[in-house]
Formats: structure tokens, sequence, C-alpha cells
């Protein structure tokens, strides 16, 4: 095989019955078929409340803790936010160390920083793409010492205060082994399962394992609010403060405007509830749809010597396939690149917007001087990774087949 030659675009079309080839095929898009979607927005509209209170609001809360069997949803603005006020609620403080994997998007770094704290990384593991619990385990042993009834990394002095693991393209990390980890020295578990709506680890839906989990309603994600996230906790304190945090520490009062501490405007508006209720009717629909993009992608590449998808194979994590994605199997690592590079230029030209992995975020400038393990796996991982095209719609020409 020629690096320069390998396509994989006709497999692409013909996994996904794709006949129009003038048709561009995007990886992840927004669909409002077959949805309420005018409707709750013009009533929304009609009713004056597009702002941050209303009953679209507190319908797509009530509709998301049954969905995801969380005593507690409380809907914000994006998951970035919601990542950040989770972190603060379990105590994260300034100067303080988070524990990430560096195979994320960049959202997950972020939030950590706009809290002044640090993101420390942690290797991932090859069989779930986040966070390795064995690596975390061994790595706190060497660099953590507990003073004064606080975890300290020995190596900065500095407090490490919490545990951040990802469900990268909504494929479950094996939180149930992090959570022992988590306990073991004592330290909270926020997960951060923003692409991960509708996935599970031993029946419980992510973000539920730790002490609060948090979501992203991004255009880009299985179910969309335009811009939008939430906090998922079965702990009522946390979400009691959430609450209560994301409305400016308002006391509820008619007419007093009294606040008893500093607060952040991080509630989701009405307008955009009134989306993610019509999107959240159809969720197990669009799930539905994803399994079968996936069976076709997997047929398709089945036997395939350069390329094949990725699939967890533990039973008891279901992912959502969000973003379904390849992995090359080169052996020669010089030469894995330039083969992806070449993947991803002809889908390009042929009108298919694959995508490779994100950056490694302990790499990118802001990072790349922060605390880390060993990162010997992402750094073999990464390059090898292409996102597949994965909007739900995209299996309606699958049902005719
Ligand atoms: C892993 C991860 N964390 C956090 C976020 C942030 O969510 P948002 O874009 O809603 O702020 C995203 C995605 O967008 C994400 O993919």
């Amino acid at each position: 095989m020629s690096k320069s030659d390998y396509d994989i675009s006709k497999l692409i079309f013909k996994a996904l019955n794709h006949k129009d080839k003038n048709k561009k095929i995007f990886l992840h898009e927004p669909d409002f078929n077959d949805s309420n979607a005018f409707k709750y927005a013009k009533a929304c509209i009609e009713s004056g409340w597009v702002s941050s209170v209303g009953k679209f609001v507190d319908e797509f809360e009530i509709k998301l803790a049954s969905f995801t069997g969380a005593k507690n949803a409380i809907a914000l603005t994006n998951g970035t936010v919601a990542l950040r006020l989770a972190l603060f609620l379990v105590g994260v403080k300034q100067e303080d160390e988070v524990l990430v994997p560096p195979l994320s998007f960049v959202a997950t770094c972020n939030a950590i920083s706009h809290l002044g704290a640090i993101p420390h990384f942690i290797d991932i593991e090859n069989k779930t793409f986040g966070m390795d619990p064995i690596c975390l385990h061994k790595h706190l042993k060497k660099i953590g010492i507990y003073k004064n009834g606080n975890l300290i990394n020995k190596e900065t002095n500095r407090r490490i205060s919490a545990i951040c693991p990802v469900h990268v393209f909504g494929n479950p990390a094996d939180c149930i082994k992090l959570k022992e980890v988590a306990n073991n020295w004592s330290l909270p578990l926020v997960e951060d399962a923003a692409e991960a709506l509708g996935s599970y680890i031993s029946n419980n839906h992510c973000g539920l394992i730790g002490d609060v989990g948090v979501l992203s309603f991004n255009g880009n994600k299985i179910i969309t609010t335009g811009g939008g996230g939430a906090l998922i906790t079965n702990n009522n304190e946390i979400a009691r403060r959430a609450k209560h945090l994301s409305k400016t520490a308002k006391i509820d009062h008619p007419w007093e405007y009294y606040h008893d501490e500093i607060g952040w405007n991080d509630r989701m508006p009405n307008i955009n509830a009134a989306l993610g209720l019509s999107q959240l009717e159809n969720i197990l629909e669009k799930l539905k749809s994803k399994e079968m993009l996936m069976k076709s992608y997997c047929e398709i590449f089945e036997n395939n010597e350069i390329v094949e998808v990725f699939e967890d194979k533990d039973e008891q994590r279901v992912s959502n396939n969000w973003l379904i994605t390849l992995m090359l199997n080169l052996k020669d690592k010089s030469e894995i690149l330039e083969l992806r590079n070449n993947i991803l230029k002809k889908s390009h030209e042929n009108g298919i917007f694959i995508r490779p992995a994100w950056n490694i975020l302990s790499e990118l400038p802001m990072y790349k001087s922060m605390p880390r393990s060993s990162l010997k796996i992402v750094q073999d991982i990464y390059p090898r990774l292409i996102n597949l095209p994965s909007s739900p719609h995209l299996a309606r020409n699958l049902e005719f087949n």
C-alpha cells in the first residue's frame, strides 16, 4: 500500500449508503426532524419567558433526570461552565491541581484553569481512551503525600483536589476503578460526560459514578439546546448549591434582590431548554440510529488491514457512539501521521468532513509546562485516531437497506 494513495471515501459512502456524491457529509449535525422543536420554541417566544427561568427549563431538568436516572439535573449555559461549577462545588480552589486525561476537548482543562487551578495530566488506557486507573494510582503513589489532611504533590507543593476523567467520544472511561482510586486517596470524582449522554457503566448513566457529572448540549452533541450543558448528581447538597450559585446566589423572594455570596449567571435560558426538551423526547431514536451507523461501519471496515473501528469489548461499558472512531493499525509509527493526513485530505476532497482527534492537551502552549505522569499511551494512540461522520440522520439511508 502506498500511504499517499489510501482513501477511505468509498468505504464511508458504502457504510452510509450515500448515493449523492455531491452532497457533503459532516461529522455531527443537529437533527430536529420529527420533533416538537418549532412548537416549543414558538410557545416559549409567545410566553415572553425566553431567559433563564420558565417552564421549559423545569421540564427539561425533570426529563433529563428521569432519562439519566439522576436524582438531580441542573440545566446550565454550556458544558464548560457546568464543569467549572462542578469542580468548584467539590472544593477545587485556586492553585490546586486537578487530575485529567490529556485526550479531551480543550474545555476540560480550560474549566480547571478558569478556577485558577492547574491541570495535572494522567495517561489514558487503550481499551477505553479514558484515564488509566492503574497509571493514576501508581502516579499518586509516586508524587502524593498527605500534609494536614490534604493530598499534596510533593514535586510542586500544591494540593491535589479532584480527579476529572472524560468519557471520550461517548465511550465510558473505567469509572468503577477510577472511583476506587478516588476513594483510596479521598479525592472527589467529577466526570466530564459532555459527550456521553446515553452512555452507561454497569447500568449507571455516565456522570453518576462520581460525585457529579457534566453534560454538554452543544450543536455537535447527540442532543442539542443550541448551546447548553447540565450537572447531574445524586448528591442533593451539590445540586442545591449548584442551583443557588448558578442563579447569582439570589435568595428567592418576590421583589427583594438579596444575594448571600458571589454567584454566577450560569442558568440555561428557557428558549434553549425548549429546544432541548424537543430533542430529549427523541433521544432513544437517536441512540438507535447511532447503533445502526456503528454496525454498518463495523461491517464495512471488518478485516481491513489498515484501519479498524474502535469498540470497547467490555459489556459493562455501553457507548452512545457519539463519534464513531477509526484506529490506524500500522506497526511502523513513523508512517502513521502521513497516512492519517492523506486519508483526511482525500476524504475532505470528496466532501466527507472526517476529523483527527484533538491535539494532545498537554502539548498545547498554555498546558505544556503542567505536571504529568508518563504519557506514552496517549502519544501512541493520538495519531491513529480518525472520527467518522456520526450524525444520527445519516442512519436514515440505512433503514431501507
Ligand atoms: C469532553 C468535553 N468537555 C467539555 C466540553 C464543553 O462543552 P461546551 O462546548 O458545551 O462548553 C465539550 C464539548 O463541547 C467536550 O467535548
